[in-house]
């Protein structure tokens, strides 16, 4: 049990009891599908890439995997959330989502949770850390979120207390999923990610030119980035989910 989980708050319009989100339908994005559709092939696929990376993990010391995408709007956010989920349906896995996108947090909006004080309140020392973090309202994970709005957060990012903050989350959760913005707009990704133990790309299917993916990784390289991959998004084509040959069948169907 870590040190740091929150308090457990009292059932108000974030969480209603221990194990529910309360999310409005219309207001859950589609994509978050670990969450809203868990048995989709889509939900497969996240859980497939978590197994790889538990995998890359043998002896369980790395912990901060950061995601991120060469330019705006590949689907980071919604594969970090989705891939927290994941994560935290493995048995006794305490996991934080961490919302570091400072300039654009999309977090808590996506997971329907009030705006709160978070990241860059803890790092400009206005709020506790245990005060910042929240639960998710399932099993094992909590969120950190964006917290106040910042225009150019590259200085707190660089900071000691920033690189302090980050042992402590390594000390309190088994894995810590950092939401970032886009390597290319801003710096911001790539000092997160040269800290952590690895990132993930996410690239959007005929939206990014390859020379930016490219360009992007060599960037983050350059500062330090154990980069691990990337994670294609907005693949069209059949419905996975309707296509027979993806349908799990028994020994005895086959
Ligand atoms: N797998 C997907 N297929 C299709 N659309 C998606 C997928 N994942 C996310 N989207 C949609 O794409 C848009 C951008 O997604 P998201 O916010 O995750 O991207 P982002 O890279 O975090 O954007 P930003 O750079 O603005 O932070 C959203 O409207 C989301 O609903
Ligand atoms: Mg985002």
């Amino acid at each position: 049990m870590s040190r740091f989980r929150p308090k457990q708050e009292t059932p108000s319009d974030e969480t209603i009891g221990d194990d529910l989100l309360v999310i409005v339908d219309r207001s859950v994005n589609p994509y978050l599908v670990v969450f809203h559709d868990p048995t989709s092939f889509r939900a497969e696929q996240i859980r497939a890439l978590r197994n790889q990376l538990v995998a890359m993990n043998p002896d369980g010391s790395a912990k901060t995997l950061v995601v991120t995408s060469a330019i705006k709007g590949e689907g980071k956010s919604i594969t970090t959330i989705n891939l927290a989920l994941a994560f935290a349906e493995l048995e006794r896995h305490s996991v934080l989502l961490v919302d570091a996108d400072l300039r654009g947090p999309s977090v808590e909006d996506y997971l329907n949770l009030n705006p709160r004080p978070g990241l860059s309140d803890v790092l400009l020392d206005r709020v506790r850390l245990s005060d910042a973090i929240r639960h998710a309202g399932v099993r094992n994970l909590d969120v950190l979120g964006a917290g106040t709005r910042l225009t150019s957060p590259s200085e707190i990012l660089t900071t000691t207390r920033f690189q302090d903050l980050f042992a402590r989350l390594k000390e309190d959760y088994r894995y810590v999923i950092i939401d970032t913005p886009p390597v290319l707009s801003a710096t911001d990704a790539s000092v997160i990610a040269a800290r952590a133990d690895g990132t993930l790309l996410t690239v959007r299917l005929e939206h990014s030119p390859k020379a930016l993916t490219k360009q992007a990784i060599r960037n983050l390289q350059d500062l330090g980035a154990n980069v691990l991959g990337v994670f294609v998004t907005e693949v069209r084509g059949t419905d996975p989910d309707n296509d027979p040959r993806f349908a799990y069948r028994t020994a005895e169907e086959l």
